[in-house]
Protein backbone atom coordinates (compact mmCIF):
# COMPACT_ATOMS: atom_id res chain seq x y z
CA UNK A 1 0.00 0.00 0.00
CA UNK A 2 1.75 3.27 -0.67
CA UNK A 3 0.79 6.60 0.84
CA UNK A 4 -0.97 8.62 -1.76
CA UNK A 5 -2.42 11.72 -0.04
CA UNK A 6 -4.11 14.73 -1.54
CA UNK A 7 -6.29 16.25 0.66
CA UNK A 8 -6.30 13.49 3.00
CA UNK A 9 -7.84 11.33 0.34
CA UNK A 10 -6.35 8.20 -0.62
CA UNK A 11 -6.11 7.70 -4.33
CA UNK A 12 -7.51 4.22 -5.74
CA UNK A 13 -4.09 2.13 -5.45
CA UNK A 14 -3.92 -1.60 -5.99
CA UNK A 15 -5.41 -2.40 -3.18
CA UNK A 16 -8.71 -0.67 -4.38
CA UNK A 17 -8.56 -2.10 -8.20
CA UNK A 18 -8.08 -5.60 -6.21
CA UNK A 19 -10.92 -4.76 -3.90
CA UNK A 20 -12.87 -4.12 -7.02
CA UNK A 21 -12.42 -7.39 -8.80
CA UNK A 22 -13.55 -9.21 -5.89
CA UNK A 23 -16.83 -7.34 -5.28
CA UNK A 24 -18.08 -6.33 -9.02
CA UNK A 25 -20.30 -8.98 -9.42
CA UNK A 26 -21.84 -9.03 -6.00
CA UNK A 27 -25.31 -7.83 -6.47
CA UNK A 28 -28.31 -6.81 -3.34
CA UNK A 29 -30.67 -4.16 -2.49
CA UNK A 30 -28.04 -2.29 -0.65
CA UNK A 31 -24.47 -1.76 0.47
CA UNK A 32 -22.08 0.09 2.46
CA UNK A 33 -18.38 1.11 2.00
CA UNK A 34 -16.59 1.88 5.38
CA UNK A 35 -13.57 4.02 4.40
CA UNK A 36 -14.63 5.47 1.09
CA UNK A 37 -11.67 8.01 0.44
CA UNK A 38 -12.26 9.25 -2.96
CA UNK A 39 -15.49 7.25 -3.64
CA UNK A 40 -13.98 4.87 -6.14
CA UNK A 41 -15.42 1.94 -4.64
CA UNK A 42 -19.00 3.32 -3.49
CA UNK A 43 -19.67 4.12 -7.14
CA UNK A 44 -18.73 0.72 -8.10
CA UNK A 45 -21.26 -0.66 -5.73
CA UNK A 46 -23.72 1.93 -7.03
CA UNK A 47 -24.03 0.03 -10.14
CA UNK A 48 -25.33 -3.11 -8.90
CA UNK A 49 -27.24 -1.68 -5.59
CA UNK A 50 -29.96 0.06 -5.52
CA UNK A 51 -28.90 1.76 -2.34
CA UNK A 52 -25.67 3.01 -1.27
CA UNK A 53 -23.97 4.34 1.88
CA UNK A 54 -20.32 5.26 2.22
CA UNK A 55 -18.77 6.54 5.55
CA UNK A 56 -15.17 7.54 6.60
CA UNK A 57 -13.42 8.92 9.50
CA UNK A 58 -12.25 12.05 7.52
CA UNK A 59 -14.50 14.73 6.55
CA UNK A 60 -12.62 16.88 4.44
CA UNK A 61 -12.00 13.72 2.88
CA UNK A 62 -15.43 13.47 2.21
CA UNK A 63 -15.95 17.09 1.21
CA UNK A 64 -13.50 16.83 -1.36
CA UNK A 65 -14.39 13.19 -3.24
CA UNK A 66 -13.17 12.82 -6.56
CA UNK A 67 -15.64 10.22 -7.40
CA UNK A 68 -18.62 12.08 -5.17
CA UNK A 69 -21.45 10.12 -3.61
CA UNK A 70 -24.73 11.05 -2.17
CA UNK A 71 -25.30 8.96 0.64
CA UNK A 72 -22.03 9.99 2.66
CA UNK A 73 -21.50 9.85 6.30
CA UNK A 74 -18.75 10.94 8.78
CA UNK A 75 -17.89 8.29 11.68
CA UNK A 76 -16.05 5.81 12.86
CA UNK A 77 -16.27 2.38 11.08
CA UNK A 78 -20.27 1.95 10.80
CA UNK A 79 -21.28 3.75 14.51
CA UNK A 80 -23.48 6.27 13.11
CA UNK A 81 -25.48 3.49 11.17
CA UNK A 82 -28.58 1.83 12.19
CA UNK A 83 -29.42 0.02 9.17
CA UNK A 84 -28.48 -3.63 7.65
CA UNK A 85 -26.86 -4.17 4.58
CA UNK A 86 -26.31 -7.07 1.90
CA UNK A 87 -22.65 -5.95 1.57
CA UNK A 88 -20.66 -3.86 3.28
CA UNK A 89 -16.70 -3.55 2.01
CA UNK A 90 -13.69 -1.96 3.50
CA UNK A 91 -10.30 -1.67 2.45
CA UNK A 92 -9.08 -1.06 5.85
CA UNK A 93 -6.29 0.87 7.26
CA UNK A 94 -4.14 -2.08 7.40
CA UNK A 95 -0.49 -1.59 7.36
CA UNK A 96 1.26 -2.68 10.60
CA UNK A 97 2.73 0.59 12.63
CA UNK A 98 4.05 2.05 15.67
CA UNK A 99 1.65 4.79 15.61
CA UNK A 100 -1.40 5.98 13.91
CA UNK A 101 0.24 8.96 11.57
CA UNK A 102 -1.72 8.63 8.91
CA UNK A 103 -5.54 7.66 9.32
CA UNK A 104 -5.85 6.58 5.84
CA UNK A 105 -3.58 3.45 5.78
CA UNK A 106 -1.97 2.83 9.48
CA UNK A 107 -3.44 0.15 11.47
CA UNK A 108 -1.76 -0.29 14.29
CA UNK A 109 -0.03 -3.21 16.02
CA UNK A 110 0.71 -6.13 13.62
CA UNK A 111 -2.14 -4.08 11.34
CA UNK A 112 -4.81 -5.10 13.45
CA UNK A 113 -6.01 -2.08 15.96
CA UNK A 114 -7.93 -0.01 13.96
CA UNK A 115 -8.95 -3.15 11.48
CA UNK A 116 -10.55 -4.65 14.67
CA UNK A 117 -11.83 -2.11 15.93
CA UNK A 118 -13.61 -1.33 12.53
CA UNK A 119 -15.08 -4.91 11.98
CA UNK A 120 -16.31 -4.72 15.30
CA UNK A 121 -18.28 -1.43 14.37
CA UNK A 122 -19.22 -3.13 10.63
CA UNK A 123 -20.85 -6.53 12.13
CA UNK A 124 -24.59 -4.68 13.16
CA UNK A 125 -24.61 -3.44 10.08
CA UNK A 126 -24.78 -6.54 8.37
CA UNK A 127 -27.90 -8.42 7.78
CA UNK A 128 -27.82 -11.67 8.47
CA UNK A 129 -26.44 -13.93 5.60
CA UNK A 130 -24.75 -10.50 4.38
CA UNK A 131 -20.99 -10.05 3.78
CA UNK A 132 -18.53 -8.11 4.59
CA UNK A 133 -15.39 -7.85 2.05
CA UNK A 134 -12.03 -6.14 3.67
CA UNK A 135 -8.78 -6.00 2.59
CA UNK A 136 -5.52 -6.50 4.67
CA UNK A 137 -1.25 -7.14 3.71
CA UNK A 138 0.73 -10.14 4.39
CA UNK A 139 2.80 -7.73 6.05
CA UNK A 140 0.21 -7.57 8.84
CA UNK A 141 -1.31 -10.68 11.19
CA UNK A 142 -3.88 -11.47 8.66
CA UNK A 143 -4.21 -14.80 10.28
CA UNK A 144 -5.24 -13.54 13.63
CA UNK A 145 -6.96 -10.83 11.89
CA UNK A 146 -9.33 -13.76 10.17
CA UNK A 147 -9.07 -15.80 13.79
CA UNK A 148 -10.85 -12.55 15.65
CA UNK A 149 -13.39 -11.54 13.31
CA UNK A 150 -14.60 -15.80 13.74
CA UNK A 151 -14.73 -15.27 17.28
CA UNK A 152 -16.58 -11.63 16.94
CA UNK A 153 -19.32 -14.22 14.99
CA UNK A 154 -18.26 -14.17 11.56
CA UNK A 155 -17.64 -16.79 9.35
CA UNK A 156 -14.18 -15.12 7.70
CA UNK A 157 -12.02 -17.25 4.88
CA UNK A 158 -9.35 -15.90 2.69
CA UNK A 159 -11.84 -15.16 -0.48
CA UNK A 160 -8.80 -14.09 -2.60
CA UNK A 161 -4.70 -13.26 -2.93
CA UNK A 162 -2.80 -11.08 -5.03
CA UNK A 163 0.99 -11.28 -4.76
CA UNK A 164 2.94 -7.30 -5.23
CA UNK A 165 6.41 -6.75 -5.50
CA UNK A 166 7.43 -6.74 -1.58
CA UNK A 167 3.57 -8.50 -0.25
CA UNK A 168 0.22 -9.97 -0.74
CA UNK A 169 -2.68 -8.21 -0.70
CA UNK A 170 -5.63 -10.45 1.05
CA UNK A 171 -9.34 -10.40 0.43
CA UNK A 172 -11.14 -12.20 3.31
CA UNK A 173 -15.02 -12.91 3.04
CA UNK A 174 -16.95 -12.69 6.23
CA UNK A 175 -20.68 -13.83 5.91
CA UNK A 176 -22.64 -13.06 9.15
C1 LIG B 1 -6.89 2.67 2.44
S1 LIG B 1 -7.99 4.04 2.35
C2 LIG B 1 -9.19 3.39 1.20
C3 LIG B 1 -9.92 4.47 0.42
C4 LIG B 1 -10.85 3.91 -0.67
N1 LIG B 1 -11.92 3.16 -0.13
C5 LIG B 1 -10.08 3.05 -1.64
O1 LIG B 1 -10.25 1.83 -1.60
O2 LIG B 1 -9.30 3.59 -2.44
C6 LIG B 1 -8.84 3.93 3.92
C7 LIG B 1 -9.93 4.99 4.13
O3 LIG B 1 -10.57 4.71 5.37
C8 LIG B 1 -10.72 5.90 6.12
N2 LIG B 1 -10.70 5.49 7.52
C9 LIG B 1 -9.63 5.22 8.30
N3 LIG B 1 -10.03 4.84 9.52
C10 LIG B 1 -11.38 4.87 9.52
C11 LIG B 1 -12.37 4.58 10.48
N4 LIG B 1 -12.04 4.18 11.70
N5 LIG B 1 -13.66 4.72 10.13
C12 LIG B 1 -14.01 5.15 8.89
N6 LIG B 1 -13.11 5.44 7.93
C13 LIG B 1 -11.82 5.29 8.24
C14 LIG B 1 -9.57 6.79 5.70
O4 LIG B 1 -9.85 8.15 5.91
C15 LIG B 1 -9.43 6.42 4.22
O5 LIG B 1 -10.24 7.26 3.41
Amino acid sequence: MQNKLHKGQYDPAEDTFFLEDCIKNEKGKSALEIGTGSGYLTKVLERSFDFVVGTDINLDVLKNQTYASQNLLCCFGADAINLQFDLVICNLPYLATDEILDIATDGGKEGLEIPLQIIKSAIPSIREGGKFFFITSSLSNFTKLVEETNKMGLKARIFATKKLFFEELIVVEAVK
